[in-house]
């Protein structure tokens, strides 16, 4: 699904370098985020010099890492589970005469709960958080020498963007789309999240390091890139002039790179929709219009202690901006229901508000409390089956828009992204601007360039159309 580059030169250590050996199973389960995605995808690529490759089956695998997340509930339980599995396998393939599987726990969980995975799971060989992923090969040569768990969960001085490859991105070779972090961690403490304490404060990757990034993935022939940060639009990396870029900057930046023809940008906060960020989607025509902007709840009350940093008719007006400046922009959003002290009214401000604005897609969840924040030591805690009720009715209507949107797809026409061929014998497939898979009718030539498509069907999950027109350009 994902990208990026060949391994960085390595961090000056005192450890002697791990030299590179024969062929290695490295097998990858990701859970979470996007953010995730990549940082998986990283771990990968800083290990391939180790002459680690990836394979199918954690069975055939000389290492397997979970790459975790923490943000709802039951988060470590099920890493224990999944650490339970990982065991047997790894026992079976000792007893099968096989290498030792080296078992290692990355992402949130293992940033929020590291001690408590080495002392509940001490088979486990590596614990390392989000911020130090660079650290795997030395990580794995000090597990070697030391015989003993290695853990590595502090937020380093350097930043691990620092590590970065500077030849070809050969991961992304032969993908289309690809995620590209540009900002990450948080510093806006909502009540209920997180994040602030496991992937730490925020900080910007520097404009050149993003350009020269994303320059390597158009060369291996993405298209389309996809910014990543927790608060995207919060960017403010080093423009390399002692100043800062925004987002928008950065972004008419990136639409410059040859072959890059679309560019997306998540998760952002409202808070950080700010004038330059509309224009830019009204001027950049590589900006998609489709945004995802959550906005948690509809009650200001709510709002406020979520601590969100603005009110429902400032998140209505972003959106009235945003959509005067894109007319066609559709938006997605993340809800919470059941964050403490919501009342049936405060619920009902939430459904006014997405009857207000109608959303093509949305994630809804039950508030569930993350120990350490906030709102997890809140009184007036909402009873379990009041939330159920709640998101039952409020997945109902997101349905319903979502449904309503696709619909409204029938009859347009769309410029399509081809990524693929399709099922069926000469049919190709691709994704539309808001991310709906799209089959239809035409060469294999043209995976890899946009087209335009006439939808004529809408079905459970994807839509298909007639190509219309095949637009030379590879972007
Ligand atoms: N309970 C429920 N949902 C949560 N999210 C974050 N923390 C919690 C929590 N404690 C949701 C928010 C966020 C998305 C990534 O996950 O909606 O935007
Ligand atoms: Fe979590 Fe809020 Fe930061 Fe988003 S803005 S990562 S929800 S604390």
């Amino acid at each position: 699904m994902t990208t990026t580059p060949n391994f960085p030169a390595m961090p000056a250590s005192s450890d002697p370098m791990p030299t590179v050996q024969a062929p290695r199973g490295l097998h990858v389960i990701t859970w979470g985020c996007q953010m995730n995605v990549y940082d998986s995808a990283r771990m990968a690529d800083v290990l391939r010099p180790l002459g680690y490759g990836p394979v199918e089956r954690p069975e055939d695998a000389d290492m397997v890492i979970l790459n975790t997340c923490h943000i709802r509930e039951r988060a470590t339980e099920k890493v224990f589970s999944e650490l339970g599995r990982l065991r047997k396998i790894r026992d079976e393939r000792i007893g099968n005469g096989q290498d030792r599987t080296i078992i290692a726990v990355a992402g949130c969980v293992a940033q929020a709960e590291g001690e408590v995975i080495l002392s509940r799971a001490p088979y486990v060989d590596l614990v390392l958080g989000p911020q130090t992923y660079h650290k795997l090969p030395e990580m794995v040569a000090r597990a070697a020498r030391a015989g003993g768990a290695v853990i590595e969960t502090d937020f380093p001085v350097e930043q691990k963007f620092d590590f970065l490859p500077t030849d070809a991105a050969p991961q992304t070779q032969g993908n289309l789309t690809a995620f590209l972090t540009i900002q990450e961690g948080c510093d806006k403490f909502c009540s209920f999240c997180v994040v602030p304490y496991t992937r730490g404060a925020e900080t910007s990757r520097p404009v050149a390091s993003v350009l020269a990034e994303a320059r390597r993935m158009a060369e291996s022939g993405v298209r389309e890139i996809t910014l990543l940060g927790q608060n995207v639009n919060a960017y403010h990396g080093d423009d390399g002039e002692g100043g800062s870029a925004t987002l928008a900057g950065l972004v008419e930046q990136l639409a410059q790179i040859p072959g890059l023809g679309r560019i997306r940008y998540m998760t952002s906060h409202p808070r950080d929709v700010d004038q330059s960020l509309i224009d830019a989607h009204r001027d950049n025509p590589a900006l998609m219009p489709f945004l995802h902007l959550p906005v948690q709840s509809g009650s200001d009350r709510i709002l406020k202690a979520m601590n969100r940093g603005h009110t429902a008719d400032e998140y209505r007006e972003s959106v009235r901006k945003l959509r005067e400046a894109r007319p066609d922009l559709a938006l997605s959003s993340d809800f919470i229901v059941g964050h403490p002290g919501e009342t049936e009214e405060d619920f009902e401000a939430t459904m006014q508000l997405v009857r207000d604005i109608g959303f093509a897609m949305a994630y809804s969840f039950k508030y569930s409390p993350r120990p350490g924040t906030p709102a997890a030591g809140q009184p007036m805690q909402v009873p379990e089956d009041v939330k159920d009720r709640r998101l039952a009715e409020l997945q109902a209507l997101l349905r319903e828009q979502q449904d309503a949107f696709n619909a409204d797809m029938v009859g347009t026409v769309q410029e399509i992204l081809v990524t693929n061929r399709g099922r069926k014998p000469g049919q190709i497939a691709g994704r539309s601007p808001y991310l709906q898979p799209v089959h239809f009718d035409g060469p294999d030539h043209l995976i890899g360039s946009t087209v335009k498509v006439a939808i004529t069907t809408r079905r459970t999950n994807s839509l298909g159309g007639t190509l219309i027109r095949e637009t030379a350009s590879a972007c």
